[in-house]
């Protein structure tokens, strides 16, 4: 267990990188939702089809709803030079709910700042573990953080049939990355 305020937990990871990170405001909402939809376009064509990218990214048509689902989770975001470029989201207490970066951002450590910090505040609140359900092409980011497959599944959205693995970390391990 960390044993920090979630505060300093929050400054100490803001220190290290050039990416800033705060928590959600409601009125971030439709940025949120356009990083969400561009992040499911841009990013996951290697491993989703056309149909199954707009089933996934349909669940940002509605902003307040979309905005209000972010809002009951602890939602951090993550900004490059001004700009939110990304968000995470943890269903308390232990479960990363949504990680997106924008394509703009990629690559430049945004998805491993909001992680870390998740992982960090989960830690500090005595969380011994942490799971997530990752896309296809979210797996080996979450793998290299220490992520272990548990479980494979297929959910239904719309008329679509996507698939995700169910990961799991043991907290209190090294996260395995560098920065
Ligand atoms: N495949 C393989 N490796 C990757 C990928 C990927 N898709 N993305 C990042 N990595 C690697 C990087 O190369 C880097 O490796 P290194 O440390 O050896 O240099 C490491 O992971 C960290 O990369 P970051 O720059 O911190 O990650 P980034 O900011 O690019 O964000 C993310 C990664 C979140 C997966 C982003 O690509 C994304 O938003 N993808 C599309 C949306 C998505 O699938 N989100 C997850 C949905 S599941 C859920 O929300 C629970």
């Amino acid at each position: 267990m960390d044993g920090r305020p979630e505060g300093d937990v929050l400054m100490a990871d803001m220190k290290k990188s050039s990416v800033a990170l705060r928590p959600m405001l409601p009125s971030d909402g439709p940025d949120l939702a356009a990083i969400f939809i561009a992040s499911i376009e841009e990013l996951t064509g290697d491993d989703y089809t056309p149909g199954q990218q707009t089933a996934w990214a349909s669940a940002a048509d509605d902003a307040s709803a979309f905005t209000a689902r972010l809002q009951a989770h602890l939602t951090l975001v993550a900004g490059l030079a001004g700009q939110s470029i990304g968000f995470a989201a943890l269903k308390a207490p232990d479960h990363i709910e949504m990680l997106y970066v924008h394509p703009d951002g990629v690559g430049q450590g945004v998805g491993t700042a909001l992680c870390e910090a998740l992982e960090r505040l989960a830690r500090a609140r005595g969380v011994a573990a942490m799971t997530v359900d990752a896309s296809d092409t979210a797996q080996d980011f979450f793998a290299k953080r220490g992520f272990v497959p548990q479980l494979r599944q297929t959910i239904a959205l719309g008329d679509e049939w996507l698939g995700r693995t169910t990961m799991k970390k043991a907290l209190g391990q090294t996260s395995g990355h560098s920065s």
